[in-house]
């Protein structure tokens, strides 16, 4: 679903998720250093890294939350890196993030929070309790709308941020690690949700995840982010028969083969 309007296109001739050349560091730690990434429109694009390899920061760039020191983010028509706050605000709306802690406001109920998602994406009326209803069904938490996310476990807290970021059927997804932390059932049951969601609203999506077994099964391709940088792109089946020395110990969990990170 379209928010309306022309859409524009980002250099390259397509509408989807662009990063060139971002390098973003944080006093002495370069973190993000010249990482290009495209991702189709309606693609579903995994990023796997190490812990603290960047994959939040990366993330947050592509909401714009946070701004390069170098490089360009595009989101369809729009450089998010340069955009002005009013140009963001309307862009917001059509980019769900599942942040990695949830991120709901304890202030409010969890149906409330969806609520305001749903008023800034424009609807209203009768169809917000509809959206709301649905989107805890999605997750299974009908019924939840009322509860405070302070009194839910974790578990829990994390599917009503799941709900929230794709309540109002986003053009954009950006799922920062869905499903750490949950049982294997509801870890397959995300896994699932996301392919559904894929499939019924076709959003653009990046999944941030540890869980590579979820990042195969549920990504059109997989990129690896190492030392600041893409280090290899492929669809599951070349990144699983990659032999990249990097990708391969990192897929086969191989601490023995991993590059000495003091280099
Ligand atoms: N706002 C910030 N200020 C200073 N340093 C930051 C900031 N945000 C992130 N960092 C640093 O950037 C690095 C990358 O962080 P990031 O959260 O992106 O890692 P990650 O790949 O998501 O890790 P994990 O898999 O553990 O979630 C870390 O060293 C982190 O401490
Ligand atoms: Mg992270």
């Amino acid at each position: 679903m379209s928010a309306g309007g022309a859409v524009a296109e980002s250099p390259g001739g397509r509408a989807g998720i662009r990063l060139e050349g971002v390098r973003k560091g944080f006093g002495d730690l370069q973190v993000l250093d010249g990482f290009d990434l495209a991702v189709d429109e309606a693609e579903t694009v995994a990023v796997i890294g190490r812990s603290g390899s960047g994959k939040s920061v990366l993330l947050k760039h592509v909401a714009g939350l946070i701004r390069p020191d170098e490089g360009e983010v595009w989101v369809e028509g729009e450089r998010v890196s340069h955009a002005s706050d009013e140009a963001m605000e309307e862009l917001r709306p059509r980019i769900g993030y599942v942040f990695q802690f949830a991120g709901l406001f304890d202030s409010m109920s969890v149906g409330e929070n969806i609520r305001m998602a749903l008023r800034k994406r424009g609807v209203t009326g009768a169809e917000v309790e509809r959206w709301v209803e649905r989107s805890l069904e999605l997750v299974d938490l009908a019924g939840q709308a009322e509860r405070s996310p302070a009194e839910l476990s974790g578990g829990m807290r994390k599917r009503a941020g799941l709900a929230r970021a794709v309540a109002g059927r986003p053009d954009y997804l950006l799922y920062d690690e869905p499903t750490t932390g949950l049982d294997p059932v509801t870890t397959s049951l995300i896994g699932q949700l996301i392919i559904r969601l894929k499939e019924e609203i076709g959003a653009t999506s990046i999944l941030v995840t540890h869980d590579l077994a979820s990042a195969f099964r549920v990504a059109d391709r997989v990129a690896m982010l190492y030392r600041g940088r893409l280090r290899a792109v492929g669809t599951p089946e070349e990144m699983k028969a990659s032999d990249d020395p990097v990708v391969r110990a990192f897929v086969e969990g191989r601490v023995d083969l991993w590059p000495d990170d003091e280099e």
